[in-house]
């Protein structure tokens, strides 16, 4: 039987290209940290804090430059001895109402054994043992709530927290919201009192360029990889994928582990654009085999339909072919069709995955319309499409067609 042998040849220090890894340094974000430093002034100087909004795409750094920022916050406001700050860091991505993000704080102030239970009070009940909570530790509280978007449409704690001390239910405590979101919506959904208090000074994060990802990637790679086991190419190429598809250091770091996975695995010297490729393709698949389970079998259907085109090199295409397609692909599995306009919803919401791409084509006379194609390589469609649908033969024919168009 093959044993577990210790492989260190790749990764140094595998860790520092994960999730919970704390970068030393933040790179890139110089403007995005003054702005942040100037929304945190008040509280050096002793002043009721701002809340503050931050926003911006998925893997941006608003979650690793907030903690770096208040890392260096709290040594820096250590020097003056007239002000207590206490920061309070929640992750409400499993919280969804402003009465679980209450508990949660309590419960985060409270000593261990004096929790409450996380039902059965009233909403005001809760954030009345909140506001005694926060007015026992007293100084200045930021209250930092990530992934804020979890909270839903139940957000009167982002305009009651802000207000308590103004309404005379807070009087040691100065707190401050900084509330972290990567839903551009959500600000706009607030109850418009909530708006008014959380959105007082608004950050946004923009996503990475290419060079700012290869930077980021350089200052990790450092750290992360053994001496030597990397080319320039090879960082390169995950920061220009990342960079074109979501500019997103996350995604940049990832392809980067993965490619570094490949490379142990095969006993490969060091990561070479080539592992980059074959970690593109990987993550790929996943983020499809993902999408793929939020949607119906007929959402499936609907994907098929562009999938057979796509194998008969037939894609753009446009909505009226695809229906037709779809069609046919129904009569061959036995079951009953929608009607085109359903199959129409299906399509942008395969689009709003980023699993199909829909192009603007404009006609004049008869008006415009869409024409859709795959925005994912052939092969991790046909992947995903064969986990979800039991239709052996179908999809064996499609294969063959592609095999013939030269498609795979
Ligand atoms: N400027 C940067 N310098 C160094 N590392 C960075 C930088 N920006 C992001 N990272 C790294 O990229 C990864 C994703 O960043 P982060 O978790 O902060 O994203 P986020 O904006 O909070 O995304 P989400 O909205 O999904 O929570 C982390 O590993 C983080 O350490
Ligand atoms: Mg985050």
């Amino acid at each position: 039987m093959r044993r577990f042998e210790r492989k260190q040849n790749i990764f140094h220090n595998k860790d520092a290209l994960g999730e919970s890894y704390r970068p030393e340094r933040i790179q890139e974000r110089d403007e995005e940290i003054d702005e942040y430093m100037d929304a945190l002034q008040p509280v050096v100087d002793g002043w009721e804090p701002n809340n503050v909004f931050l926003y911006g795409n998925t893997g941006v750094g608003k979650t690793a430059v907030t903690e770096y920022l208040l890392k260096v916050l709290r040594e820096d406001v250590d020097r003056y001895d007239d002000i207590d700050l206490h920061v309070l860091s929640l992750n409400c991505k499993t919280l969804n109402s402003s009465y679980q993000v209450a508990i949660e704080l309590v419960n985060e102030l409270r000593p261990s054994g004096g929790e409450i239970s996380s039902t059965g009070y009233p909403q005001q009940t809760v954030f009345k043992k909140l506001y005694q909570e926060l007015d026992e530790l007293g100084g200045t509280i930021l209250v930092v709530l990530d992934e804020i978007d979890s909270i839903g449409e139940r957000d009167e704690l982002l305009y009651e927290l802000p207000r308590a001390r103004s309404n005379g239910k807070l009087e040691h405590a100065k707190v401050g919201i900084v509330g972290i979101s990567n839903d551009f919506k959500f600000r706009d959904r607030l109850d418009p009192r909530a708006q008014d208090t959380l959105c007082e000074r608004e950050l946004h994060f923009p996503p990475y360029d290419a060079p700012e990802l290869q930077n980021i990637l350089e200052s990790r790679a450092t750290v992360a990889l053994a001496e030597g086991a990397y080319d320039d190419g090879a960082l390169n190429l995950c920061a220009a994928l990342a960079a074109r598809d979501s500019g997103s250091a996350r995604q940049a770091l990832d392809l980067l582990r993965l490619a570094g996975e490949y490379a142990e695995n095969r006993d490969d010297e060091g990561i070479t654009r080539d592992h980059v490729e074959i970690a593109r393709e990987k993550l790929e698949q996943e983020r499809v085999v993902e999408g793929m389970r939020e949607l119906t079998v007929n959402g499936h259907y609907a994907l098929l339909a562009v999938v057979s085109k796509a194998a008969q090199r037939e894609t753009p295409c446009r909505m009226r072919d695809v229906y037709d397609e779809y069609v046919s692909l129904c009569e061959k599995a036995d079951i009953e069709p929608l009607a085109q306009r359903s199959i129409h919803n299906h399509l942008s919401d395969l689009r709003m995955l980023g699993i199909l791409s829909a192009e603007e084509n404009r006609t004049g006379s008869r008006g415009n319309y869409y024409s859709y194609a795959l925005d994912v390589p052939f092969s991790s469609a046909m992947t995903a499409l064969t986990d979800v649908l039991s239709l052996e033969s179908v999809l064996e024919d499609i294969r063959t067609t592609a095999q013939r168009h030269g498609i795979v």
